[in-house]
């Protein structure tokens, strides 16, 4: 049953490339998409669970032995783990955009050409463009009780304070309680920044200059060798002043404008404290799962955790061997195991399917000193930011349904994040839209052990709006070929991580075009160390053209559309920024303390 519905479904997805008069004969002999109901028994409530920045080689089923995270691996041991699950994007913005979507973010225009790897602010007017739907805006036409709790990175208004065109409501989910924006080090003042310093350094180097021009004037005027007047030297002062101060609470203005957190419409708190943020999301996803245990439900909890600043309560502080970084995780860890314990309680763990990922590979660049405060990548090369290699996009992928999907079964093929979409989309006996492209595949049959290979032939892999690599899976020679077009130039040279930038670039001199383009063999050389050349490998020729028709076939499918994170969507808008209380005064605190 569930194999057929997957291939009724696949003919959905193609429906936009075949005539109406094929489409017309197809459905008087095969049966009809509508006919491909949910599988045997109730439809089960759905949780997703997505870590910030988590690195594959953190978590323990996937072979890290000294942190501590036995509840991902409790699900793993009861569930089906995925070993080559891959992001869309290795940056959160588009990575999220194509798991809500399950299509590359190209085509919903979640990416950049420009550099802007993400929604730089809460207050800009790019997003997720309300034509595009979500998992979530399916599932709730099927009748599920849709929530979101956590990150959402995904913008928020288009032309006013409070229009909330991006809004998490305005995409299917019936409830949100989060950060519209995201967890990001300005948050906490800390040390590794992400906007704060470059801010302070700009209006640093301008005060410095005005102070300077002030000197130089009071001097002149004071010897009279420049005829400057007091005014002007006393209006020098006054500027470098108001520089100098500013560059002071700019920090305290970027907590404001992005660090605060929302339920429904309405800001709770603002800024946000950070402390306070575990215990209120549990206690969120307590609630829900609570007042929703009648079902059917979709709750996306989408963890602030493991981004920096690392936020991590008095209980989990110096408990791992790996530093605030493996403290954190190790507290996420158990927050995992909090809201599995709650679906025990409330009865309701066989009724639900269970997924656990990260959005993308660990960060190698945050590190200060010699303290890390990414994620680790395990065996696989590169991380956070890269397009093309494996450590930027392969991440942990874990499904448990108990009495459904075989406890314990591991799947080595290549999977998606974007495959969420049309699984959830299937079990809840929706249908995948059938007006536009979706990358995902459903993998129902794969999870239950029932296929032996993924729907994915090929997978390509952006960097922003730029093709880096692309992978294929030739099934009948079991070989994974990864073919690189462009690949990060590394700081210093041959670092594996562009250390001293936030995340390595996507295009222009910090990157190296291959033509040919590198070739590996991730079935033999998971780690993406030996290049292989029509010398070493008799099939290089070939591989390199199957994946360049490949790549040609995919291009015909792209329809230009406004890449909502170019400069014109993705610049901070005065009247676009939400303030809880009197602008420019934004300060509110709505919310009790946790109990
Ligand atoms: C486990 O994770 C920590 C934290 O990221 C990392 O430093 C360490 O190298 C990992 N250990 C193994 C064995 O993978
Ligand atoms: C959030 O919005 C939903 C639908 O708009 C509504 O049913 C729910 O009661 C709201 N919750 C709160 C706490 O405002
Ligand atoms: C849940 O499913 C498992 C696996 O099929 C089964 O062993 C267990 O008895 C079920 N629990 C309940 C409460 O039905």
């Amino acid at each position: 049953m569930p194999r057929r519905c997957t291939q009724a479904l696949l003919k959905c997805d193609h429906i936009n490339k075949v005539s109406w008069l094929a489409l017309a004969v197809a459905a008087l002999l095969g049966p009809k998409p509508s006919a491909c109901g949910p599988p045997p028994g109730p439809r089960p409530n759905i949780l997703l669970l997505m870590a910030d920045d988590l690195g594959i080689g953190d978590v323990g089923c996937y072979g890290n032995t000294t942190i501590r995270t036995p509840n991902i691996d409790r699900l793993a041991a009861d569930g089906v783990r995925l070993t080559q699950h891959l992001a869309a994007a290795p940056v959160c913005t588009p990575s999220r955009a194509a798991f809500l979507t399950g299509r590359y973010p190209l085509r919903s225009g979640m990416v950049s050409s420009q550099g802007h790897r993400v929604l730089r602010w809460t207050a800009v007017s790019g997003g997720l463009p309300p034509s595009e739907i979500t998992f979530a805006k399916i599932l709730k036409d099927r009748g599920y009780t849709t929530g979101l709790i956590g990150k959402w990175h995904l913008g928020l208004n288009c032309a006013s304070s409070n229009d909330h065109c991006h809004h998490p409501l305005n995409h299917g989910f019936d409830y949100f309680y989060g950060m519209p924006f995201s967890m990001m080090a300005d948050c906490e003042r800390w040390g590794l920044s992400e906007k704060r310093a470059v801010l302070e350094r700009r209006l640093g180097i301008c005060s410095q200059l005005v102070a300077l021009a002030a000197l130089t004037l009071t001097i002149g005027k004071l010897t009279h060798l420049i005829p400057a007047s007091w005014t002007l030297v006393i209006w020098s002062t006054v500027v470098c002043l108001l520089l100098f101060s500013t560059s002071c609470v700019v920090g305290a203005l970027i907590a404001h404008a992005d660090c605060f957190l929302m339920r429904n419409h309405s800001i709770t708190e603002q800024p946000m404290r950070s402390q306070r943020t575990t215990p209120l999301m549990l206690q969120e996803v307590s609630s829900f799962v609570k007042r929703n245990k009648q079902g059917p439900f979709l709750l996306f909890m989408s963890f602030l955790h493991v981004h920096t600043p690392l936020v991590t309560t008095e209980n989990f502080r110096g408990r791992s061997p790996h530093g605030l970084y493996g403290d954190n995780t190790e507290e996420m860890d158990w927050m995992v195991g909090q809201i599995l314990d709650t679906l025990d309680t409330e009865g309701l763990t066989n009724s639900t399917l269970v997924y656990f990922t990260s959005d993308h590979g660990g960060s190698l660049e945050a590190q200060s000193g010699n303290n890390q405060y990414g994620g680790w990548n395990g065996i696989y090369k590169g991380g956070k930011g890269m397009g093309g290699w494996e450590g930027g996009i392969r991440v942990p992928g874990i499904f448990r349904w108990p009495g459904v999907l075989p406890a314990g079964h591991v799947v080595h093929e290549p999977t998606s994040l974007m495959d969420v979409f049309p699984t959830v989309v299937q079990l809840a006996g929706g249908q995948v839209p059938q007006d536009r492209v979706v990358d995902g595949r459903d993998l129902l049959a794969l999870l239950r052990g029932t296929a032996a290979h993924s729907d994915h032939e090929f997978l390509m892999h952006y960097c922003e709006s730029f093709l880096h690599a692309a992978r294929w899976h030739q099934r009948d020679r079991g070989a994974v070929w990864k073919v690189h077009f462009a690949t990060p130039v590394f700081q210093p040279d041959g670092a594996g991580a562009c250390y001293g930038q936030v995340v390595c670039p996507c295009s222009g001199d910090g990157v190296t075009q291959h033509d040919p383009p590198l070739l590996f063999d991730l079935s033999r050389d998971p780690s993406e160390a030996h290049a292989l050349t029509p010398d070493t490998e008799p099939s290089f020729h070939r591989v390199v053209e199957t994946v360049a028709r490949a790549v040609a076939a995919h291009r015909r499918t792209l329809s230009p559309v406004p890449l909502q994170l170019d400069a014109a969507d993705n610049t901070w808008k005065p009247w676009l920024q939400p303030c809880c209380g009197r602008f420019p005064f934004c300060w509110c605190d709505r919310d009790a303390d946790p109990r």
